[in-house]
């Protein structure tokens, strides 16, 4: 007996394209599922690429900094952390209870004069910095039209400028040592454009632009750079973020975070992206979230249109949320 088969070019090819169309429509609803973009959900961290590495963490006295550092102590391949914030307390309340060698260097963000000693002190902590995570940032809950300019200013400085300048302190060493990493936390909210945060949104779009213009810069030496996108993540945020004058704080909850990815699975997530030196990691704190950044990103007409059609709903929210809670 003898088997006839009835497979033409032509054939195989449809049936190769129909697989690949399904294959990719299985991504795509997967992509829709998961609490991260694909890439970032399917990695693992490989706690190898940290081994006897020395990492510099701004914002590590709470929230995302401060389960980095956590998770980062928990891998236990010899890392050596320096620990940097404006508030020494929790710095040091936080180094205790690491099993790894920490250092403590205090900053404030907002005074870039001052980062050049900060940052001749973080690489003398332990002779050199492999990683910066460069995570310290203040939001604000305020609209743009009550809004002093003191406060555009504060926002972009911290969360923008002092990146970009403890960036340039650490790169030569980095670049002479032939490897180096860069990790920024940029936000969703460095994607699309939500009310209250538009100081906020400037600076996290400005991080995205300016570091993926120096990963092509540096790519030749061996120094990476990744953006990390959360969205909205359980920590003091909204509670520390800057209302209509840069002295006045929120000082209360925003039900959006409180709801929100809880802050270790943002760091695992984190440290996967980091370790598999992807590019640009997003994070997902609810379903909404998830759409509506794929939306901005890949359907942005559509997305515009539908963010104006509810404009009017978001703004009523937003209004009650500041006219409840500005102190
Ligand atoms: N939680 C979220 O939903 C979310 C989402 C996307 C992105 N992010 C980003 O994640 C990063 C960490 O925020 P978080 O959520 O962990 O909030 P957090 O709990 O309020 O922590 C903010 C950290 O930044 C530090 N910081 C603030 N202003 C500073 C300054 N002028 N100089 C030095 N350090 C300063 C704070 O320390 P000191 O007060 O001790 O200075 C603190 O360690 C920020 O860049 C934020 O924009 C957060």
């Amino acid at each position: 007996m003898s088997l006839q088969t009835t497979a033409t070019p032509g054939k195989v090819a449809v049936g190769a394209v129909a697989a690949a169309g399904l294959l990719a429509v299985g991504r795509c609803a997967l992509a829709l599922l998961v609490d991260a973009d694909l890439s970032t959900w399917s990695a693992r961290c490989r706690k190898s690429y940290f081994q006897d590495k020395v990492v510099w963490i701004t914002g590590a006295s709470s929230g995302i900094g401060e389960e980095i550092a956590r998770q980062l102590d928990q891998l236990d391949v010899g890392i050596k952390l320096v620990l940097s914030s404006r508030r020494r307390e929790p710095l040091e309340a936080l180094a205790k209870t690491l099993t790894c060698d920490t250092a403590i260097v205090t900053c404030d963000l907002n005074d870039l004069d001052s980062l050049d000693k900060v940052a001749e002190d973080a690489i003398a902590a332990f002779g050199r910095i492999d990683f910066l995570f460069n995570n310290g940032g203040v939001s604000t809950r305020c609209f743009a039209e009550d809004t002093d300019f003191s406060v555009d200013v504060k926002v972009m400085t911290v969360d923008l400028l002092s990146y970009v300048k403890l960036t340039k302190l650490v790169l030569p060493g980095m670049i002479e040592r032939k490897f180096g990493h860069i990790v920024n936390t940029s936000s969703l909210a460095g994607k699309l454009g939500m009310p209250l945060r538009t100081a906020y949104s400037a600076a996290k779009f400005a991080i995205i632009g300016h570091f993926d213009a120096l990963r092509l810069e540096v790519a030749q030496h061996n120094v990476h750079v990744t953006n990390v996108c959360p969205g909205s993540v359980q920590t003091e945020v909204a509670r520390n973020a800057l209302t209509t004058t840069a002295d006045k704080t929120f000082g209360a909850a925003d039900k959006n975070i409180d709801n929100g990815m809880r802050v270790e699975r943002c760091v695992n997530l984190f440290l996967a992206a980091v370790s598999n030196n992807i590019a640009e990691a997003w994070m997902f704190g609810s379903s909404k979230e998830r759409l509506f950044s794929y939306l901005a990103v890949y359907m942005p007409g559509t997305f515009r249109k539908l963010t104006l059609m509810q404009a009017p709903k978001l703004m009523a929210q937003a209004r009650k949320l500041t006219s409840e809670h500005t102190t």
